[in-house]
């Protein structure tokens, strides 16, 4: 490999599949460390493949202290935009650090070190952001929790991930409701077997909650208190975080990053992925608790001296469907990166995009979608209406990081509407047939990548490497398995055709149709379900649930509706969108019993099936089809 750094994707793409060690710790060395690593992907004791395994650093170090000693304290860091409560605050990184070396002060005070976790449940406010660097100041794993989730999903996450802290808040503000987080704690704590020592709440004004003797303490109040604190140094193979996502069983996956490796992709990524220049400023609109939100709401942007937003609002309702726009506008946004269902919320109330004129969009040079598919009419508004270049990128919690991009800081590459472009350099994309054989040019198959995963990716689930093994890379040995099904054409642009698993994407919310079934099944009257995806216009897709009742029952069935709406909504949270439960008299199953989830899904989505030669009795689905006339 030659000294200079690869100039073109395709220089930069060889290198990296042919001498991945050399290309990574080439990247390397473009960040600091305690300790500079000088060994690339090494498989530790336990068979897991780590980067870097003897370099040192500290995360939080390098996305706020490195800043202000190289001279940069008094830029601006971070940008609180909050319609829905009037505020809007700006932290230059010297203030940023400052709150965040408080912060982890009052961690450890409360005995967090090393290693510890800290679950971190919390509303799109700066605490939550310093909430995770103070832990990765500590050494110590975060686990953050979407808010959207409800208390059994938050119970699960504490057992799972048994941290020593929890931080929370008083309440979320979704539009205009005040939602209380603090009955959803008190509930996941008695539910969790693991009682977390303390939990910190930030108190708001919106609605302040009571804390309970003995376990809360106030946020503010321990801030205030709190000796600041210094970094210490971790190993890069050290976990940094835990984020937790659905699989297709009732239990979510605890997705675990390392430190160093996801720095390096993290710095790698704002400047090859999204073409920034320290500096600048970026917006994910997205929120803390998916893995958008870590990697370029907190660490991306921050790890590369960028100015990050951080925005508590929606795209529409807050005030309007100009809501995007004025951001951009007021805090003079480079590049925006969102999920397809946000402007399709904006294209719906503004089709004409009229909101727009009002506001100065020009500082804006990209736009970035990912979370799911780019359907083409978004895309066409998009480009029409802005004149951008709106660029698709394809990724996973799993990756942390673009699988597949148009890698506009190496060079910019035609788009092609539908694809996320070519393979991202380090993701050696393949196309494999059930027999494990490689694709033809746009024949479709399983989206794979070659071992080793780049930087930055999972090296295993939190305390289940055989989980890790048996989820992702035992279908093809040797390689990693995304889950997605698609095509790679002729020029080597990748398609994705979508979710081969019982994984849904609903808003650009990553859900578990089994886990949802798992809940509708838990209904007395329900003797068997089937819960899948079918398409929504704005929401890309939703679940819907069939049920069969069991012999004798005889509920209203408006009423059954209800009560399985609410359950789910209770037992997973509002933003499963579970809103409908169709009763039937049978499901279609293989003669084996299996349930044909996957034909009850064309079914519902209006598409051309074949009846399976596997079924059981195919008289039912004309039974099934009827029952899903809109
Ligand atoms: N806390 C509490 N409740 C939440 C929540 C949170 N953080 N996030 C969502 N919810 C609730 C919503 O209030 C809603 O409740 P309701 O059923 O009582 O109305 C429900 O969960 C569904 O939420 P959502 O799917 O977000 O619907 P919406 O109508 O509120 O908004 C969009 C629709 C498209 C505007 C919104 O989903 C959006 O902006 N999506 C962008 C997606 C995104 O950021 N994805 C992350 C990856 S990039
Ligand atoms: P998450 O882990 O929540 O980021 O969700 C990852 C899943 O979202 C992927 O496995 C895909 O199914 C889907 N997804 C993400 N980005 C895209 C994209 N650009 N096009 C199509 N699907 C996407």
């Amino acid at each position: 490999m030659s000294n200079d750094a690869p100039n073109t994707y395709q220089q930069a793409y060889q290198e990296a599949s042919d001498h991945p060690d050399a290309f990574w710790l080439q990247q390397a060395n473009r960040i600091q460390w305690v300790r500079k690593p000088t060994r690339g992907a090494t498989e530790d004791d336990e068979g897991l493949t780590r980067w870097y395994a003897d370099g040192e650093l500290n995360t939080s170090w390098l996305a706020l202290d490195a800043h202000v000693e190289a001279g940069r304290a008094d830029q601006t860091a971070l940008i609180y935009d909050s319609p829905v409560t009037g505020r809007q605050q700006t932290y230059s990184y010297a203030e940023l650090l400052d709150r965040v070396k408080r912060t982890a002060g009052f961690l450890a005070h409360l005995g967090v070190t090393k290693g510890d976790r800290v679950v971190i449940y919390m509303p799109m406010v700066p605490e939550a952001v310093i909430g995770m660097l103070a832990c990765a100041r500590l050494g110590a794993i975060h686990s953050v929790v979407f808010g959207g989730f409800a208390a059994r999903e938050l119970a699960v996450r504490i057992d799972d991930a048994r941290p020593k802290v929890v931080l929370s808040a008083s309440c979320g503000i979704e539009v205009d409701r005040v939602i209380p987080y603090t009955p959803m704690l008190n509930e996941a704590w008695s539910l969790a077997e693991h009682k977390p020592e303390s939990a910190v709440i930030l108190q708001r004004d919106q609605a302040r909650a009571e804390l309970t003797e003995g376990r809360d303490h106030d946020w503010a109040e321990l801030e205030a208190r709190a000796e600041p604190a210094d970094w210490v140094a971790v190993k890069a193979t050290d976990p940094l975080y835990i984020l937790y996502t659905s699989g297709t069983t009732g239990k979510p996956k605890g997705v675990v990053r390392d430190n160093g490796g996801h720095a390096v992709a993290m710095h790698y990524s704002m400047e090859v992925v999204y073409g920034m220049k320290p500096g600048q400023v970026f917006w994910a609109a997205s929120d803390v608790g998916w893995v958008v939100g870590h990697s370029y709401i907190v660490y991306g942007p921050l790890i590369y001296g960028c100015t990050t937003i951080l925005y508590e609002g929606k795209p529409v309702r807050t005030p309007d469907a100009g809501a995007f726009w004025r951001v951009i506008d007021e805090h003079r946004v480079n590049a925006l990166f969102t999920a397809p269902t946000a402007f399709r919320a904006v294209k719906k109330e503004d089709p004409n995009g009229d909101l727009m004129a009002s506001y100065d969009l020009t500082s804006l040079q990209r736009l970035f979608l990912a979370g799911e598919r780019l359907d083409p009419p978004t895309y066409d508004w998009l480009k029409e209406r802005t004149g951008l270049p709106v660029l698709d990128h394809w990724w996973q919690t799993e990756t942390g990081w673009a699988i597949a991009c148009n890698p506009v800081g190496l060079e910019e590459l035609p788009e092609k509407a539908g694809s996320a472009t070519v393979p991202t350099p380090g993701f050696q994309v393949t196309i494999l047939d059930p027999a494990g054989e490689p694709c033809a040019a746009n024949e479709q198959g399983a989206v794979c990548v070659k071992l080793p995963l780049p930087p930055g990716c999972l090296p295993t689930i939190w305390g289940d490497n055989e989980r890790f093994h048996n989820a992702y890379l035992s279908a093809f040995p040797g390689y990693y398995l995304s889950g997605d099904g698609g095509y790679l054409d002729e020029d080597g642009y990748l398609f994705i055709m979508g979710r081969v698993d019982d994984v849904i994407n609903v808003a650009g919310h990553r859900l578990s149709t089994g886990e949802m079934e798992a809940v509708v099944a838990s209904h007395p009257a329900v003797a068997e379900c089937a819960v899948f995806g079918v398409q929504d216009d704005l929401k890309g897709q939703v679940p819907l649930g069939m049920v069969v009742l069991k012999d004798g029952q005889t509920p209203d069935l408006a009423e059954l509706e209800q009560e399985l709406v609410a359950l789910v909504r209770q037992q997973i949270g509002a933003v499963a969108c579970f809103r409908r439960a169709l009763v039937v008299d049978r499901l279609p199953k293989t003669r084996s019993g299996k349930i044909l989830r996957r034909t009850l899904r064309q079914i519902a989505n209006g598409e051309q099936y074949q009846v399976p030669s596997t079924i059981d009795d195919p008289a039912i689905l004309d039974e099934v089809s009827t029952r899903l006339q809109p």
